[in-house]
């Protein structure tokens, strides 16, 4: 059987649970409930990925600033700006551009336009050689873009460069069920099927504590066991 090439995502005991980490040029759907770190993940995964295996990583935001994400990674003693600044670490701000203030003085950014989004997309995967991506958050990314029709479009196209390209991307979205999510076909799983990782909170006594279910992952044996997650001053960690 051929071997897959393995991401290590970063997280603490996660790597073992999944053959040593996402298989390379896959994309992973990571959805949750507000607050259960995702986003968190998403930072630890690019960090780490560019600190300790040089991959440079691209952090695309369409919920949080830039700089709030920032403010994130430095309570985990995470130097983004310095990766950053060598070219390792890369922020495609969506947040920014969608305050669509009437005066051109007040924002830099001209409205989200998908197309420029995904040339920018690509430009800084090829330039930068980029191998991690996030997307921060997938339903944020889409319900910027007022017709569906063109989301999914954006979409399909997004996620077929990546796999051209081979970067290996996480999409995080919130936990979602058919009748509150606006593209409800979009995060059905049709075509983000490499793997799914889903965080939640479960109440345990008196107290909720954080879990993580790998319920997806293609070419992986999984157990399908929920796991207890753990935000530490080093981020996440998974207990095994
Ligand atoms: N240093 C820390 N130690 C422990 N927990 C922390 C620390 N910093 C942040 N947290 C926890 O992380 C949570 C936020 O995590 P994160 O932003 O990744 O959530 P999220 O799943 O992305 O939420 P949302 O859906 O709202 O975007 C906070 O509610 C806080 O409890
Ligand atoms: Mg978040």
């Amino acid at each position: 059987m051929a071997k897959i090439a393995r991401v290590p995502t970063g997280i603490p005991n996660l790597d073992g649970l999944i053959d040593g980490g996402f298989p390379r040029g896959s994309v992973i759907l990571l959805t949750g409930d507000p607050g259960v770190g995702k986003t968190i993940f998403g930072l630890q995964y690019l960090y780490v990925g560019a600190l300790e295996y040089g991959e440079p990583g691209l952090y695309l935001t369409a919920e949080e600033f830039p700089e709030e994400l920032k403010l994130t990674a430095q309570q985990f003693n995470w130097d983004v700006m310095s990766l950053e600044e060598s070219g390792k670490f890369y922020f495609l701000d969506l947040a920014s551009g969608r305050i669509r203030l009437p005066s051109k003085a007040l924002t830099s950014k001209a409205p989200f336009d998908p197309d420029t989004v995904l040339v920018e997309l690509l430009d800084a995967v090829r330039k930068m050689g980029i191998q991690r991506v996030v997307v921060d958050s997938l339903p944020g990314v889409l319900l910027t873009i007022d017709d569906a029709r063109v989301a999914r479009r954006f979409l399909h196209r997004m996620i077929s460069a990546m796999k051209i390209l081979r970067t290996t991307t996480l999409l995080i979205s919130e936990s979602y069920d058919g009748a509150t999510n606006a593209y409800p076909h979009l995060l059905s799983g049709e075509f983000l099927s490499s793997g799914l990782i889903r965080m939640y909170f479960e109440r345990e006594g008196e107290k909720l504590v954080r879990k993580m279910l790998i319920q997806k992952m293609r070419y992986t044996p999984l157990n399908l066991r929920p796991y207890t997650v753990e935000i530490t001053s080093h981020g996440l960690v998974v207990i095994v």
